[in-house]
């Protein structure tokens, strides 16, 4: 490859360039102990550990095991998820600002013993994890944070000098924190489920969940997992249960550029305090020293040009890294609800049979791990101390109330706005590899021009319920600005909570 500081021209995660076995298409009915729904961290998780008990488990996924928010992380794995602990304290009391901490590391510890014992070699290693401020408003932040640390035990420093040449006034270090290769150290747990008889199959895509005696998994195909318990793990969950997930949940993106620079990493993994968010971590490409630069969140569908949030992370990089060669560029999606603590657990109090876990606010190295153990545990009838503290049916006031209203106003107004409004560009001056949002035959329509000039047309209208999509051309899809669903150009799913593809519009 030829070295470029310009952004590749399409988004691909180096996670993925790492060889995964393929699995097969469900082509018929079958009956198991568990049906699990999602090959990412924690579907493939929870199938390993349940295999290796006996426990006869089939896992699918709607596409290939490891491509979604799993196979385009930054895979941190640490405890410091931003400022939160003082926070925490303050919603939760100290006792359960403790216990999310405590699940965190042991999923650090879980994953080490097991690299350990199956000898993955997934580059793990240990890193503090910083978290630093160039912003005066922080400081006093970062300053409490701390105390929340002291309160906590959590072993920490508040510093004026960090190893990296980024600005910065303060930062607070959570010490011996780790980071690795997701795909690597998954992939032989997938494995190993399979070695201990779990069944995987990809391209299979659930639609519902419906009961006889037992609850089954019904997929697209029209077959059926018959099995005791089903474990929703398809980050946004395709079934809702009567959980309201969509009103409890926003979805945001974030942004990777993979980088080579003349400058040394330095060690630690960083990220800033205050918005937009940078972040940083090493890795290893192809035998060579690379830096990972994350940031520009924003809420799905909602923002400016989505290749400007690249082209700002680049800039960052230049003036603060100097760059040699842009190697990567991918992005991810993520769920926050409403208290900022993940949802794993029984899906609602009425279904004790379908399990959920989502809602990881981009932590889901640690919590994909906590949600998988916690939800094996509760299906085979063991304790585990951080289930409650997780339960989707927990109920704070504060500040799930406020927000819920907020984000429900705000899908109102997407749901409006996006039927009003129309871009005046016509299909006919369209560029090569660029998109619009037009009418045709009365029907709000997205056109996307690829470069062979194809035109691919589909009706904007979301399946989920019915707002509508806006073009992203950082990855060439449509996003649904309500819940977060994505839409490739030619309509199909990418990711949900939609079941069912945009509607295709022939172009006359
Ligand atoms: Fe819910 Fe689109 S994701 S309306």
């Amino acid at each position: 490859m030829a070295e470029s500081k310009e952004l590749p021209q399409f988004p691909e995660s180096y996670w993925r360039k790492t060889d995964i076995e393929s699995y097969p298409k469900l082509e018929e009915g079958i009956k198991v102990d568990v049906g699990i729904v999602g090959g990412g961290i924690v579907g493939i998780t929870a199938a390993y550990l349940l295999a290796k008990q006996n426990v006869k488990v089939a896992l699918i996924d709607a596409g290939e095991i490891l491509n979604g928010t799993t196979g385009h992380t930054t895979a941190k794995i640490t405890a410091q998820h931003g400022l939160i602990y003082d926070e925490f304290i303050k919603h939760f009391g100290e006792e359960k600002a403790k216990l999310y901490y405590e699940a965190q590391m042991n999923a650090k510890d879980f994953i080490e013993e097991i690299a350990k014992e199956l000898s993955i070699d997934c580059e793990f290693e240990e890193q503090d994890a910083i978290i630093y401020t160039n912003s005066d408003d922080y400081i006093t932040q970062l300053e409490t944070e701390k105390k929340a640390y002291d309160t906590l035990g959590i072993e920490s420093e508040l510093t004026d000098t960090i190893p990296i040449k980024a600005h910065h006034k303060k930062a607070l270090i959570m010490k011996k924190q780790a980071q690795y290769h997701p795909i690597k150290f998954l992939k032989v747990l997938a494995e190993e489920a399979v070695k201990h008889g779990a069944k995987f199959y990809e391209n299979t895509t659930a639609i519902d969940v419906e009961y006889n005696k037992h609850p089954a998994i019904i997929t697209r195909d029209g077959h059926r997992i018959i099995c005791k318990n089903v474990f929703v793990a398809s980050h946004f969950p395709f079934y809702d249960g009567q959980g309201f997930y969509p009103t409890r949940m926003y979805a945001e993106r974030a942004y990777v550029l993979a980088i080579k620079s003349k400058k040394n990493y330095p060690g630690g993994m960083y990220i800033t305090a205050e918005e937009p968010t940078r972040s940083l971590r090493s890795v290893k490409i192809d035998g060579e020293e690379a830096w990972l630069v994350i940031g520009e969140n924003h809420k799905t569908g909602q923002g400016k040009s989505t290749i400007d949030h690249y082209k700002a992370l680049q800039d960052f990089a230049e003036a603060q890294i100097g760059v040699e060669e842009i190697l990567y560029r991918w992005s991810a999606q993520d769920l926050t609800t409403l208290d900022k603590l993940p949802y794993i657990g029984r899906i609602s109090e009425e279904e004790d049979t379908v399990f959920v876990a989502t809602g990881f606010r981009k932590w889901g190295m640690t919590n994909g791990i906590v949600a998988a153990r916690v939800i094996t545990d509760i299906i085979q009838g063991n304790d585990n101390p951080f289930s409650e503290l997780f339960s989707p049916s927990r109920f704070q006031a504060d500040p799930s109330l406020r927000k819920f209203a907020r984000i429900n106003a705000d899908v109102a107004k997407h749901l409006i706005k996006g039927k009003l409004e129309f871009t005046d560009q016509t299909i006919k001056s369209l560029s090569k590899d660029d998109a619009t949002v037009t009418r045709i035959n009365g029907k709000r329509a997205g056109v996307y021009k690829d470069q062979e000039e194809n035109f691919h047309c589909v009706d904007t209208t979301c399946t989920h319920m019915g707002c509508e999509v806006e073009w992203n051309s950082g990855e060439r899809t449509w996003d649904c600005p309500c819940h977060g669903s994505r839409f490739s150009y030619t309509g199909e799913v990418m990711e949900g909570p939609a079941k069912r593809p945009l509607e295709r519009i022939e172009l006359e």
